[in-house]
């Protein structure tokens, strides 16, 4: 049997699912969030279990029962201690599971969006900053429009934060590969033009 965790919920259990995992549940703080979610779900004809929980602090009840723990697309980012965070996905694995991360390169954080000119990246951030961001917008992922929205705080995690929290948590690297691409689509595929960064990040980790 093969279990799935995801922290948090969105598409990536549901494709996960469809690729032959057993159970799957996926963990999302907002109740918002997991109901589209639950309909995602529902259009694609896939059975998951969504779960309202901070994945700061995951229930018990989900100890060691996992065979792989998914985190996807723009979720570090807003977890303010990911040294907690790990330490709950280690928590949900079995003994012999494995932690993939699929996510955005830390370093996109130093670039914001230029609207005013199609999406275009500028370089702007101290990559070394401990402050949040916080977002007074909100973001279209596939049209790149941008809307006016509640306050939203992102925390930037450096790339040795995250290797870093994974070690804490008694987790070993396995493999990292860097992609050109950005797995969030938050920064389009022309965002840079020809001097591309690393804009995406593969990280395994096994227990
Ligand atoms: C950009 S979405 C990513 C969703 C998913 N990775 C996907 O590919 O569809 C970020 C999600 O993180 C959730 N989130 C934020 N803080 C969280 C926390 N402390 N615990 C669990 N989920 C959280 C939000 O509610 C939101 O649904």
């Amino acid at each position: 049997m093969c279990g799935l965790g995801v922290v948090p919920a969105g598409y990536g259990e549901q494709t996960l699912k469809i690729l032959g995992a057993h159970t799957c549940v996926g963990f999302d703080i907002s109740a918002n969030a997991l109901k589209e979610a639950t309909e995602l779900a529902k259009v694609a004809r896939v059975e998951c279990t969504f779960v309202k929980s901070d994945a700061q602090r995951l229930p018990d009840e989900y100890a060691n029962i996992f065979d792989i723990v998914l985190i996807t697309a723009g979720a570090l980012c807003f977890i303010p201690d990911i040294d907690r965070y790990f330490s709950q996905a280690r928590k949900i694995l079995k003994c012999g599971g494995q932690l993939f991360i699929f996510e955005s390169h830390p370093v996109l954080k130093m670039f914001d969006m230029d609207r005013d000119r199609d999406g275009v990246a500028v370089l702007r951030n101290d990559y070394f900053t401990e402050e949040p961001q916080c977002h007074k917008t909100g973001l279209d992922y596939y049209t790149h429009q941008t809307h006016d929205a509640l306050p939203i705080y992102y925390f930037h995690h450096k790339l040795s934060d995250i290797v870093n929290a994974a070690i804490k948590a008694n987790l070993t690297l396995r493999v990292m590969e860097e992609l050109s691409f950005d797995p969030s689509l938050a920064f389009g595929f022309d965002a840079f033009g020809d001097t591309r960064p690393p804009m995406g990040l593969v990280l395994i980790f096994s227990t």
